[in-house]
């Protein structure tokens, strides 16, 4: 499956929803997540999101490893999302910060 990664929390772009064809993305306040059993590895999301925050899960960077889990775990919990929406407000100000697990909303 592919994986949602730091750089989406804060800005959460959307555009990823747009191309994905079974719809499996599911969003929080502040960050998206991919559902590792619905996702086909189709990889279009991946070159679409402008945070580079997407990937595919053997190629997660090693000091995000922990994003595997966290999609799992939230796309459980949290609604579907199918179209794309604005920006969150400051997305381009946090847009390449690092460490921003910190600031997730649950
Ligand atoms: Fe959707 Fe394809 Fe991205 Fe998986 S890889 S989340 S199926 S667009
Ligand atoms: Fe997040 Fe990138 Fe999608 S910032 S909402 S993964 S387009």
């Amino acid at each position: 499956a592919f994986v949602v990664t730091d750089n989406c929390i804060r800005c959460k772009y959307t555009d990823c929803v747009e191309v994905c064809p079974v719809d499996c993305f599911y969003e929080g306040p502040n960050f998206l997540v991919i559902h590792p059993d619905e996702c086909i590895d189709c990889a279009l999301c991946e070159p679409e999101c402008p945070a580079g925050a997407i990937f595919s899960e053997d190629e997660v960077p090693a000091d995000m490893e922990n994003f595997v889990a966290l999609n799992a775990d939230l796309a459980e919990i949290w609604p579907n999302i199918a179209e794309k929406k604005d920006p969150l407000p400051d997305a381009a100000d946090w847009d390449g910060k690092p460490g921003k697990l910190q600031y997730l909303e649950r």
